[in-house]
């Protein structure tokens, strides 16, 4: 950069209230100084009104973890503020959301009984199916319920799937998948979420709904779900860790990209409503790019892993939990996101964090 001499009726920005005259500058004459991007950065109420990315508390969905008893809150070592609910308690804690304005809960199930074939994901006895239809009860269409639909929770190798030697067969554990969704379907679940990455589940699915009248019952699929060990605090909350083995010959690979576009849009072709990329924080270039390809809403799962590690330092004072929240938050909106399926929803709610600077 050449210091050279400009001449100028400004300084710093402000008239000047003298002739103009000649400045010593290190700006190279090459930079329009007529062109400040500072300028709508200057307070708040122009950052605002510039701001291109905005979140509002229609986009959050706040997971559950559901289980037997009654006045249970168990909180999960691994997830600080998250807790595992009854049936009764569940229905308090969503009342409270509620009038924040969290209105989509997404269920897990959480202590069924672990079988090989994993019988209990479908019984209507299970514990999803039956806080479902206490929920849509308590609550009607004030509430909007999706359930998870994956049976690691209920095999006794914690498997999302039927396992054959070692290896998850696919077009079996589709089968137990629709038998699955369809239930959570009967008890009045609004969407259904699979999150198991068989292939061809999407369409299996949504024909079995369909064939038994569930035609508005929604599927939201975790289409582009890597293989990743941010679930790690997940799978304590869930007791659903594979007891052998990994998810590697069914959740993705993360060192690919293109391939998260042919599983998106597979799943559009089958009928998805909504798409979803998961985890989030390390994945936003597939968010954008799974965005660009598709028309249909997309959501990100901020997963167990992503909470947890933001929840640790801040419990260390090492970082601000509000604006680091915030700003991964702004993170998946600007790349791209919908909606976001995040388990720091009611802190952002409740403690008005939407209304504050990031
Ligand atoms: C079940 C399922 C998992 C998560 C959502 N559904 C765990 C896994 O696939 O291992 C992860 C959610 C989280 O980490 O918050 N298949
Ligand atoms: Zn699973």
């Amino acid at each position: 950069m050449n210091e050279i001499a400009i001449n100028a009726t400004t300084v710093n920005g402000e008239r000047s209230h003298y002739e103009p005259r000649t400045i010593t500058t290190f700006v190279p004459n090459s930079t329009p100084m007529n062109i400040r991007p500072r300028r709508t950065r200057k307070t708040a109420i122009s950052r605002n009104m510039v701001a291109e990315t905005r979140l509002n508390k229609d986009m959050f969905v706040y997971p559950y973890f559901v289980t037997h008893g009654k006045g249970v809150v168990h909180p999960i070592k691994a997830m600080p503020g998250i807790s595992h609910f009854s049936i009764d308690t569940l229905i308090e804690d969503v009342r409270k959301g509620l009038q924040h304005g969290i209105n989509k809960v997404l269920l897990f199930g959480v202590g069924e009984e672990k079988t090989e074939d994993g019988s209990s994901s479908h019984s209507h006895h299970s514990i999803v199916p039956q806080a479902v239809s206490a929920l849509k009860k308590e609550f009607g269409d004030a509430l909007y319920v999706i359930t998870d639909v994956c049976v690691c929770a209920y095999t006794s190798h914690g498997h999302c799937g039927i396992l054959e030697e070692g290896y998850v067969n696919n077009d079996k554990s589709v089968d137990l998948l629709c038998k699955m969704a369809l239930s959570h379907a009967q008890a009045g679940a609004d969407m259904v979420a699979p999150s198991d990455m068989m292939d061809g589940r999407i369409g299996a699915i949504r024909e079995m709904l369909d064939d038994h009248g569930f035609v508005n019952t929604g599927i939201m699929s975790y289409s582009v779900k890597f293989a990743s060990a941010y679930y790690g605090p997940f799978r304590e909350a869930a007791d659903s860790s594979p007891q052998s083995g990994d998810r590697k010959s069914y959740q993705m690979d993360p060192r690919n990209g293109n391939e998260t576009i042919r599983e998106a849009l597979l799943d559009e072709d089958e009928g998805a409503d909504i798409l979803m990329v998961k985890p989030a924080l390390a994945y936003l270039d597939i968010i954008r790019r799974v965005k660009d390809a598709t028309l249909l809403p997309l959501a990100c799962y901020n997963v167990s892993g992503e909470y947890s590690m933001v929840k640790a330092a801040a419990s260390q004072g090492l970082i601000d939990e509000q604006r680091i929240v915030m700003e991964n938050m702004t993170a998946f909106a600007r790349a791209g996101c919908d909606i976001i399926i995040t388990y720091h929803a009611r802190d952002i709610v409740e403690k008005g964090w939407l209304n504050g600077a990031i």
